[in-house]
This record gives C-alpha cells, sequence and structure tokens, in this order.
C-alpha cells in the first residue's frame, strides 16, 4: 500500500478462481494478456488486489500452479485474512475485529448437527472460516435456520453459499465485500482514497463486492447462477455493474505483450505443446536482432540467434514435468520515442523447484518485424534464494 505517493489512479479488486484465471484455459493466455496489460499501463500508479476464497496454504498451492504476478495487496479465505505486499504481512487488527461474536468451536459444533454438511478439507479451513460441500436444497435449509441457533449462542455469523458447492460460515463482519470496505477505509485514513475501484467475479461469495458503495464491477461472462440471480434481484439497476460477454480476464498491449508472448512461446516450445516447426524459431529470429546479445544469470555472455539455435534443440525437454515459465513485476520505460527497457522477474517452475532472474531487456522500433518491435538484449541475473544449478533453464 506505501508503493503510492498519492490516491490510486485505479484499484483492482479480482476473484482468482474462474475470474482472474480461467481453467479452461490451459496456456492461461487471457491471464498473461491482463498480466502484461497491468505491468505495461497500471502498476506504477494503480493497486492490485487479489479476493479469493482460498486460504493462505491453497491460495499459496495455486500459486505454484499459474503464472500469477504478484499483487499489492490478497484478500484470502473469504475476506477473513487480508494481507499486504509481497511479504504477505497479516492485517492483524482486521482478524482481531472478527473475533467479536464469533467462535469456531460453536459454529463447528453446531454445524455438526445437519447431516447434508460434508467439511471441507482441513486446508480450506480458517480461524474465522468454516466450510463445507453442500447440494443447493440443502445449503438453503442451513441458511434458514443455522443462523438464528447460533445467536441463541450468542454468535452473529454470515453464510455465503458459492458456486452450487460450497458454503462458508464466517462472522458477520467477514466476507469480501466487508473485507474491501474495511480496505478503503484505511486508505482513506492514510490520505489515499482510490480514484476508481473495479470489482470482478464469478460466484456467490464475490455478490458482497458489487454491493461496495460507489465501486465499478464486471461479472465475467461465466458467472454462476447464485451471483447472476443476486444480480436480477439487487443490481441490475446499477449501470456502474457489467455483466461481461467475455470469460475471465482480458485485453492487451506492446511491447509487455511481445514480451509476454516470448516467454508464453519459450514454456510452450519446451513443454512440446506447439507443432515441432521451423516456423517458431524463424519467428523468434525475425524478432530479435541479428547481433544482439544475452548475458545468462551465469554470467556468460552469448549472441540472441545461438540461444534461439539452442532453445531449437530442446524442443520438448520439459513435457511432463510441470513445467511453466512467467513474468512477473513486469515494467517498461520508453527511452527516447522509439526503444523501450523493460525490467521484469522472469520465473521459470519444474516440479516442486522454483527459479527467478531478475530480466532486463531492450526492445527497438522496428516496423518491419511481424511485432513492430525488435528485441536487442536481454540481461539475467539471479533473484537471491531463487538460482538454479542446472544449465538447462533460462536458455532466453
Ligand atoms: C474457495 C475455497 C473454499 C470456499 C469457496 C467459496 O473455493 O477454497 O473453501 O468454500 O471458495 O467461498
Ligand atoms: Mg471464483
Amino acid at each position: 500500500m506505501d508503493k503510492l505517493d498519492g490516491s490510486a489512479r485505479l484499484v483492482i479488486v479480482s476473484d482468482l478462481d474462474q475470474t482472474m484465471i480461467d481453467h479452461d484455459d490451459r496456456e492461461n493466455l487471457s491471464l498473461l494478456r491482463f498480466e502484461a496489460l497491468w505491468e505495461a499501463e497500471f502498476s506504477r500508479d494503480s493497486l492490485l488486489v487479489f479476493s479469493t476464497g482460498r486460504t493462505p496454504i491453497s491460495y499459496k498451492g495455486l500459486r505454484k500452479e499459474k503464472p500469477l504476478i504478484t499483487p499489492d495487496i490478497t484478500i484470502m479465505s473469504v475476506g477473513t485474512v487480508i494481507a499486504y505486499g509481497e511479504e504477505m504481512i497479516r492485517d492483524v487488527g482486521w482478524e482481531e475485529y472478527l473475533d467479536n461474536r464469533w467462535d469456531r468451536n460453536i459454529v463447528v459444533e453446531e454445524t455438526a448437527k445437519f447431516s447434508q454438511l460434508k467439511p471441507q478439507p482441513e486446508r480450506n479451513q480458517g480461524p474465522h472460516k468454516v466450510s463445507f460441500f453442500v447440494g443447493k436444497q440443502g445449503a438453503q435449509e442451513v441458511m434458514d435456520s443455522l443462523p438464528q441457533k447460533l445467536e441463541k449462542r450468542g454468535l452473529d455469523v454470515k453464510i455465503v453459499y458459492s458456486s452450487g458447492n460450497a458454503l462458508d460460515v464466517l462472522p458477520q463482519g467477514a466476507g469480501k465485500g466487508q473485507a474491501l470496505v474495511y480496505l478503503l477505509n484505511t486508505l482513506k485514513s492514510h490520505g489515499k482514497p482510490p480514484n476508481n475501484t473495479l470489482v470482478c467475479g464469478d460466484s456467490g461469495n464475490d455478490a458482497e463486492l458489487f454491493s461496495v458503495p460507489s465501486v465499478h464491477g464486471v461479472m465475467v461472462s461465466n458467472a454462476q447462477e447464485e451471483l447472476l440471480q443476486w444480480y436480477e434481484e439487487n443490481a441490475k439497476s446499477n449501470p456502474q455493474i457489467i455483466y461481461a460477454t467475455e470469460r475471465c480476464a482480458a485485453d492487451t498491449i506492446k511491447p509487455a505483450e511481445v514480451v509476454v508472448k516470448f516467454y508464453v512461446l519459450y514454456e510452450k516450445w519446451r513443454r512440446g505443446e506447439l507443432p515441432n516447426s521451423s516456423s517458431v524459431m524463424e519467428y523468434l529470429k525475425s524478432i530479435t536482432h541479428l547481433n544482439g546479445t544475452i548475458i545468462h544469470p551465469s554470467g556468460s555472455e552469448c549472441s540472441l540467434h545461438a540461444s534461439i539455435e539452442a532453445l531449437s534443440s530442446c524442443y520438448g525437454d520439459k513435457q511432463g514435468n510441470k513445467f511453466r515459465v512467467w513474468v512477473d513485476r513486469l515494467v517498461t520505460s520508453p527511452i527516447g520515442t522509439s526503444n523501450w527497457l523493460v525490467r521484469f522477474d522472469n520465473w521459470e517452475i519444474e516440479g516442486g523447484a522454483r527459479h527467478c532472474c531478475r530480466t532486463t531487456l531492450l526492445l527497438n522500433m522496428k516496423p518491419e518485424t511481424l511485432e513492430g518491435l525488435e528485441l536487442t538484449h536481454i540481461h539475467k541475473t539471479w533473484v537471491e534464494g531463487h538460482s538454479a544449478g542446472s544449465e538447462r533453464t533460462f536458455i532466453l
């Protein structure tokens, strides 16, 4: 939050599963495009907030699987945990506030009396979140009677139903919407109320986000029935809320796009997910300068075209290895009118191992190439704690 001197131009508060991340998009293209746009156009003066039903453990697992950039703020466990920055510093004040009229043991005891409630695994549970799987009909019965039962025992709870199968019992003050209200108030009290806030979601636990006063909202085209029903009943007349025509995250911009596409191709080539065709290498050569060089994290220098040759012989070498490559914290800075300095963290995951290079890359405008841009120089250095011994990482 301290990243900005003044108010954020835009705060995007987005759900992850089936909103930011399209689990049907195996190449993660729309996610990568959104991220490129965010890094290129917004990250300098705006804030990215992920708001997920996942617990910190489950969110961490997702980060290992998907090429996610690092948000400024992470709201987890359906608005019961708020964490700041890359270090994920927990907002203890928020969690203390949620203790009000809440006792997890009593919730567990009373919910056990509903035979239709099947507890979710331990990793999905939290100090202020008791979660179950249950069908629609069974969920309705619980929502109709559990709050009164708990009230008699001195508790005040909120029940949230999502995706036609997940039911969360939370303290009344919790939830994604309440957590956002708290966050906006915190920003305001620091003298930095955002200029615009955009919330995005697909399921029941996101409904509250759209009720936060003065926010704009996007419900993705693949939104769940319970969110659409909530929209029909509560928000249809609100022009600030849009029901999108596109699935999950979308749209993009150059030169960040060129860099991201470069690494998407790199990943797919090594995963053997592209046709093994010389046209891929020809494309890469066509957007790199003939005399361009790359300095590898080890310090060795090599011509870009020679590195592309080296990549060419690694087709499919990571097939079946859970190999992922992505670009995080990307910043593009124009140098004069026709050059860009692009800086980013380049991650490679293989199995459980994560490696990262801080990368600086120089792009020139070159209208005759396919992208209108040409890569002239790449310089990589290990990020402390994330270096790799193997030479078969970070060929480019
Ligand atoms: C996420 C969580 C799950 C929760 C659901 C709905 O899927 O992992 O525990 O019930 O969101 O909020
Ligand atoms: Mg979702």
